[in-house]
């Protein structure tokens, strides 16, 4: 398995190009699932996780061509049927179930299975769909879905899900009438799905707020569309360039996505303004300890929380972390504790103690954003990082080792 060792203490200088959303490119590539005809989208990042979901698609008899501009074609289905070995590796895949039922009247996708950070239901997805007509049944692990053509019905969340939300919004742009989405997510993600599924002919008004309303159409067209940039790994590294006393400027990203956690780093101590195309981060060694809070958008993201931990170890006090998001998503915190960090869990709150330095050792990735966290916590620390199942990383952070060397971390990858 692939390890990335890390020889920490240097200091981060220099420019850095963010990506496209991986969780804007998902939801909208599953949304060319709506069309018949070939749809083009932008600025598609190179991660596993759109593997994946390019192979959902193709199992599904669409035609998929390119990368970083990906044409997809969902022309013709050929199955509805999304398969426990593609699924239980992304979460994520639950967002076919609304389209392939809306367009073709019936999916069965698994179910998702346990996950690392909490029980992650999709429960939210399914009684929305209920609500519009669909019978659901839940066998052998799988969600069986069928209406012959869905209806337009209000929901209310009980939690503000974003999948749950992009889920409903594309099945509901191809249902007979009227639905309203209330305490609807408002992450800009699923804005940049609500414009492209506008450029599609879709009529949704209120993306971005926590009342979505979609008037149902009989057919959608093919578009050309942008994925937004990824306010998660813009974070992430505005978070080394604090850790590292650096001074990066992080390009291509959208300061506005960012509020909550530029105003979370500024308090920290960082400066943070706007430049030419993206912003310029300056840290500093004296890094203040600040208390966080994760919430939905626009509050501070949950995705940013194992990173915000690494820099608020370094801390020169003490911050409380609350993570209200999910449950159990502090699976970093035994990690990070063998590095030299002080981190005490109580409930859904961690009590981080700053300390004077972080100390390198053989690390496990246990997710996706606990790996950057691992990364970010190597850059700063003595001595030699060596973190393995490092395939997490692969999921959500295109060419991690190459942006950071770029900008003078010295990383590498190390083929196992
Ligand atoms: C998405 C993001 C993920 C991010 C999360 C929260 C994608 C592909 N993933 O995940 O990176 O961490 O938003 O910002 O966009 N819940 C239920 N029942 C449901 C659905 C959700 O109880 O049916 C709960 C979850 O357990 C969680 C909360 O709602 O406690 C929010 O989850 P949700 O917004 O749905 O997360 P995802 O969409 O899976």
């Amino acid at each position: 398995m692939d390890k990335i060792i890390i020889h920490g203490g240097k200091r981060l200088e220099g420019d850095v190009r963010v990506s496209g959303a991986k969780n804007a490119a998902l939801p909208v590539i599953v949304s060319s699932l709506l069309t018949d005809g070939w749809n083009v989208f932008h600025n598609v990042p190179d991660l596993a996780d759109i593997g994946t979901i390019k192979k959902l698609l193709t199992g599904f008899g669409a035609e998929i061509e390119g990368d970083e501009t990906l044409r997809i074609n969902a022309g013709e289905i050929t199955s509805c049927e999304a398969p426990y070995d593609l699924v239980r590796t992304m979460r994520a895949s639950i967002l076919v179930l609304g389209p392939l039922v809306a367009r073709m009247g019936r999916a069965r996708v698994s179910l998702p299975g346990g996950c690392a950070i909490g029980a992650r239901p999709v429960n939210l997805h399914l009684k929305a769909l209920q609500s519009m007509g669909a019978e659901i049944d839940l066998h052998d692990g799988y969600v069986e879905a069928r209406a012959p053509r869905l209806k337009g019905a209000t929901i209310y969340f009980d939690i503000s899900t974003v999948t749950g939300t992009e889920n409903i919004m594309m099945a509901a742009s191809l249902a007979e009438g009227t639905t309203i989405l209330e305490n609807a997510a408002r992450e800009p993600e699923v804005i940049n799905l609500a414009d492209v599924l506008k450029g599609m002919g879709a009529k949704i008004r209120g993306a971005g707020t926590d009342i979505v309303e979609i008037e149902g159409v009989k057919t959608l067209r093919p578009v050309e569309a942008d994925i937004i940039p990824d306010r998660i790994e813009a974070g992430t590294y505005m978070i080394a360039a604090g850790l590292t006393g650096g001074d990066i400027n992080i390009l291509g990203c959208m300061p506005g996505h960012l509020d909550a956690v530029i105003t979370k780093l500024k308090e920290a101590g960082m400066e943070i303004t706007p430049i030419d195309g993206g912003l310029r981060v300056v840290g500093n060694r004296n890094i203040t300890s600040v208390d966080v809070k994760t919430l939905p958008y626009p509050g501070f993201p949950t995705d940013l929380q194992a990173q915000m931990m690494v820099l608020m170890s370094m801390g020169g006090g003490v911050s409380v972390i609350k993570e209200t998001v999910f449950e159990n998503r502090f699976m970093h915190v035994n990690e990070l504790t063998r590095m030299g960090a002080n981190i005490t869990v109580e409930g859904n709150s961690a009590i981080v103690r700053g300390v004077s330095e972080l100390r390198g050792a053989p690390v496990m990735a246990t997710d996706l954003r606990a790996s950057a966290s691992l990364i970010l916590a190597g850059l700063v620390a003595e001595d030699t990082t060596e973190i393995s199942r490092i395939y997490h990383i692969n999921r959500g952070y295109e060419h991690i080792e190459e942006k950071l060397s770029s900008i003078g971390a010295d990383i590498r990858r190390v083929k196992g």
